[in-house]
């Protein structure tokens, strides 16, 4: 199940010191698990993000509860439940959580914070405020956002948990597509106006 890969193409940095990750394929998704690298650090929450990018990869995103319920099962049968993994989650911006890596909201239809005030929160347990004016998602007033502001799987249940994003853990990356744009890009060259 567990797949060598090479990213020569993807991975400036792993192919100039000739390294070899690992990732794995999980229902359709590829990830990269810090913790099966035994040469990867643990890093921030901003490092593990430049790390996924410097992979050709984002950190992960959990924006179905298959995918989220597939790779906690993953991981404590992989014998990694007891560590702490980054996700893109993040409420720096406005107080509300976002994942970073797909721009989307976190999905209303089911709850894997560990605390319900952080689901509160991320909008997913209270639909009444979710839709008021005054609701965290609809304004910018949370200045504590960088304070427990990036959102890990917290071990051993690996439910996720707002942590402080200078906190060095292990980190999840994936490889994202946008599933939701038609870019139609139009070719153009330099000289065009
Ligand atoms: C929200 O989660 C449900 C259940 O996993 C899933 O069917 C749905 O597609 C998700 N919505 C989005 C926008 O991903």
């Amino acid at each position: 199940m567990a797949k060598i890969v090479l990213f020569c193409l993807l991975s400036l940095l792993a192919c100039a010191a000739g390294q070899r990750i690992t990732t794995i394929h999980l229902d359709g998704v590829q990830y990269f698990i810090s913790r099966m690298n035994p040469y990867s650090p643990e890093l921030n929450y901003f490092l593990a993000y430049q790390y996924c990018r410097s992979l050709g990869l984002q950190l992960a995103s959990f924006e179905t509860k298959e995918k989220a319920e597939s790779m906690t099962t993953y991981l404590k049968n992989a014998g990694y439940g007891n560590y702490d993994f980054w996700t893109s989650g993040n409420r720096l911006g406005t107080g509300m959580f976002l994942w970073m890596s797909t721009g989307l909201p976190f999905n209303a239809t089911f709850d894997f914070f560990e605390n319900s005030a952080d689901a509160i929160q991320a909008g997913l347990l209270d639909p009444v405020d979710h839709n008021s004016n005054t609701s965290p998602q609809r304004t910018a007033r949370d200045s504590s956002g960088a304070e427990k502001g990036c959102v890990i799987l917290k071990q051993p249940t690996l439910k996720w948990m707002p942590e402080d994003c200078s906190a060095v853990k292990d980190f999840i990356c994936e490889q994202t597509r946008c599933y939701y744009y038609n870019y139609g890009s139009i070719p153009v060259s330099s000289a065009q106006g």
